[in-house]
């Protein structure tokens, strides 16, 4: 095999040119005189186009690790568990666990559940709404902050520096560190301020708790933590939700098939997971010379794995491009694979699958409003900024 074989092309994820059709792209690379890509964007890094790469990145943790951070470039502070390798990130993910099993995300399905109508709600009269900015945005964080510990009333707050966070990151490094020492201070004083309160049955008390070789937590492994989940908590899910009610909106056969009952939720579900694939990619670094997709790589070589390129690999996924929601997409690639497969998939489940049953049980005749374009971020994340619909108006559910 010849050193350094590659296709060049200089894919960036945090181009918004590249962030609004980055299909079509990875699929030239993949039909390339190689499948395994290089950049010279972002300080060069090699990525595989293919499933079957992606998915060996993800599982030998030996020879592509994350201590060197799961982001590109890096985030300012190592976050954890994501940034770690086993042994160290396993005894992280089993502290960790107990928050987001299968089994604590259906219990918490009525709230989750009052949540969407009360949101639905404020919209139904008027017959229009943004999907993505009054329903799927809000639904996630009003779900997952609790479970995390942050009151309710710093959603907008948290919500509005993250989101900037997300999208900015190469566009204003002042800005960037401005806000996440903004962050750190405000979840240190979250911290702080619960040590002396009463004690409640959420992520953060479980952290401040938490002991380590019969070591408390320091405040920054806390906050190591909790940043990680509340980028979790504010973005992806809500991602896939909006997809989802894109997809929809522009076929009615497809809602239709969902409401009858010919397509199962559960199998619509796992399709839209791998159509919209809202984290695209992620980091490793190799530790040891290997071969990937037909390269060679060497120590110190930066791996990006693009989800959305394993997804829609045409050897994996037949018609890839194609949102077929009766497929088997069960192996898709949207929650990673190996160690670090997602911890928060089982409430991302129970989130989209809510979502879409009420949107559909209560507004189902919503389409995509005349002359809507959609526009989506650039980064890890891809999402729609937006997503007009237009419906018929009905009654709201809830009183006030
Ligand atoms: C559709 C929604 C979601 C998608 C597509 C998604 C995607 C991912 C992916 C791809 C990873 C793997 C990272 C890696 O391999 O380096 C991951 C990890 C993680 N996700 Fe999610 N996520 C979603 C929802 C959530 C939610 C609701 C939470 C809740 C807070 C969450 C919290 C986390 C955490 C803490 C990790 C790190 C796990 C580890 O390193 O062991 N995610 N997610």
């Amino acid at each position: 095999m010849p050193d350094r074989n590659f296709t060049q092309a200089d894919y960036n994820h945090h181009d918004p040119k590249i962030a609004q059709d980055p299909y079509g792209f990875l699929a030239k690379v993949r039909g390339g005189q190689c499948p395994l890509g290089h950049s010279d964007e972002l300080g060069g890094f090699y990525f595989p186009t293919t499933y079957d790469g992606v998915k060996r990145v993800f599982s030998d943790y030996r020879t592509f690790t994350s201590n060197e951070g799961a982001g590109l470039p890096a985030q300012l502070v190592r976050f954890f568990p994501v940034d770690l390798d086993p042994p160290n990130h396993t005894r992280w993910r089993r502290t960790l666990n107990r928050f987001f099993t299968q089994e604590a995300a259906e219990a918490d399905r009525p709230r989750i559940q009052g949540l969407a109508d009360k949101l639905i709600d404020a919209f139904v009269e008027r017959g229009s709404a943004d999907l993505v900015n009054e329903f799927t945005r809000p639904f996630l964080a009003m779900t997952m902050l609790p479970v995390i510990g942050c009151p309710d009333d710093d959603r907008p707050m948290l919500s509005e520096k993250l989101m900037w966070m997300v999208h900015n990151r190469l566009l204003d490094h002042d800005g960037w560190v401005r806000r996440y020492t903004e962050i750190g201070d405000y979840l240190m004083g979250l911290a702080a301020a619960r040590r002396v309160a009463p004690r409640r049955d959420d992520l953060l008390q479980c952290l401040i708790e938490e002991e380590f070789d019969g070591k408390r937590l320091s405040d920054m492994e806390v906050y190591q933590v909790l940043i990680l989940a509340l980028f979790g908590a504010l973005d992806s899910t809500s991602s896939a939700m909006s997809g989802s009610l894109f997809h929809l909106g522009q076929h009615p056969e497809d809602k239709r098939r969902l409401l009858s009952g010919e397509v199962a939720w559960p199998v619509a579900i796992e399709e839209f997971l791998r159509f919209t694939t809202p984290i695209q990619t992620l980091r490793r670094t190799v530790v040891q010379e290997t071969e990937l997709d037909g390269g060679a790589l060497h120590p110190g070589d930066i791996v990006l794995c693009i989800n959305g390129a394993a997804n829609r690999d045409p050897d994996k996924f037949v018609d890839p491009d194609r949102c077929i929601i009766d497929r088997d997409a069960r192996d898709h690639m949207s929650f990673g694979s190996g160690a670090h497969v997602c911890i928060g998939r089982h409430y991302a489940r129970v989130m989209i699958d809510t979502c879409l049953k009420t949107m559909l049980g209560r507004i189902g005749d919503y389409r995509i409003a005349p002359g809507f374009t959609p526009d989506y971020t650039s980064s890890e994340a891809r999402a729609l900024k937006t997503l007009m619909v237009e419906f018929t108006p009905g009654p709201r559910l809830l009183a006030g």
